[in-house]
């Protein structure tokens, strides 16, 4: 474990202050993803929503939801004002800490916004983290981001958060299914994951994965699908990024939509979506 650094960015969530149409959002976006995702998330995030009783209505108390995710799996949760820089980002991850936006959009935001509320955060992350082996994985994440600063080889390990952790896709009892907090929080990406022939879907490789650029501003044109979260950390726990890094370093970076001649294709895309 590392040093919380004095300045952590840390704010109190304040939950008395949410207005009665703060909880609505929330409430309006929970019934809306759950009456959705029974057949299309991973079994390990339905369990979270489950064991952490996420179906008490309105925007969650970090407190009494932490206190849960601590019983699980010695995860807590905290509030902060927005983005934290990187470094406080990982500092916290290793320290099984997991940092919440505490504001929550406006409801005529409910399909869009551009920076992480507490809805993606808390819905689209938190069930994840009662999961003892992603949450083991997020921790690992974390010392792993604390390394890669110090090899100047940050933007390819949050290529690895943004294709796994933000829009992950995982092979389940012979069907893909999403586990990606960015897909199960969005109502359109968690049709358009599965279900769209826009997009490639490609069996999930380490070094590729950290080769390919990705989008921000709309649903993602590839997504990697992990064969199961105990191969996800094994493979990242027991790997050495740092001769990978090293390598990628020769080597031209790959575009969203790229398909490569050493890829496990699981759906060639039409990128009708895209273009
Ligand atoms: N094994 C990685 C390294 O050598 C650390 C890591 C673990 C990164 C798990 C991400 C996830 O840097
Ligand atoms: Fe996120």
């Amino acid at each position: 474990m590392t040093e919380t650094p004095t300045n952590d960015f840390t704010i109190p969530q304040n939950w008395s202050r949410y207005t009665a149409a703060e909880h609505a959002v929330w409430d309006t976006l929970f019934a809306r993803q759950v009456a959705m995702l029974p057949s299309r998330a991973s079994d390990a995030f339905l369990r979270g929503v489950d064991v952490l009783r996420l179906s008490k209505p309105g925007i969650p108390d970090f407190v009494e939801l932490s206190e849960r995710l601590m019983a699980a799996t010695g995860w807590r949760l905290v509030a902060v004002p927005g983005l934290v820089p990187d470094a406080v980002f990982f500092d916290h991850l290793a320290n099984r800490t997991f940092v919440a936006g505490n504001f929550i959009r406006r409801a005529d935001q409910l399909d869009y916004l551009e920076e992480p509320d507490v809805f993606h955060d808390v819905f689209g992350h938190v069930p994840m983290l009662a999961d003892p082996v992603f949450a083991d994985y997020m921790a690992a994440y974390g010392r792993g981001g604390q390394r890669a600063g110090s090899l100047g080889a940050l933007k390819r390990l949050a290529r690895l958060y943004w294709y796994t952790v933000e829009f992950g896709l995982i092979e389940e009892a012979g069907a893909l299914r999403i586990y990606g907090s960015g897909i199960v929080s969005s109502r359109g990406e968690s049709i358009f994951a599965l279900d769209d022939p826009s997009p490639n879907r490609i069996g999930f490789d380490l070094k590729r994965v950290m080769q390919t650029e990705y989008r921000i501003d709309d649903y993602q044109q590839s997504y990697f699908v992990i064969p199961s979260f105990d191969e996800l950390l094994r493979l990242t726990v027991e790997t050495d990024f740092a001769p990978l890094y090293a390598a990628l370093e020769g080597e031209a970076d790959l575009t969203p939509a790229d398909l490569t001649a050493n890829d496990r294709i699981i759906t060639r895309g039409t990128q009708a979506y895209a273009t």
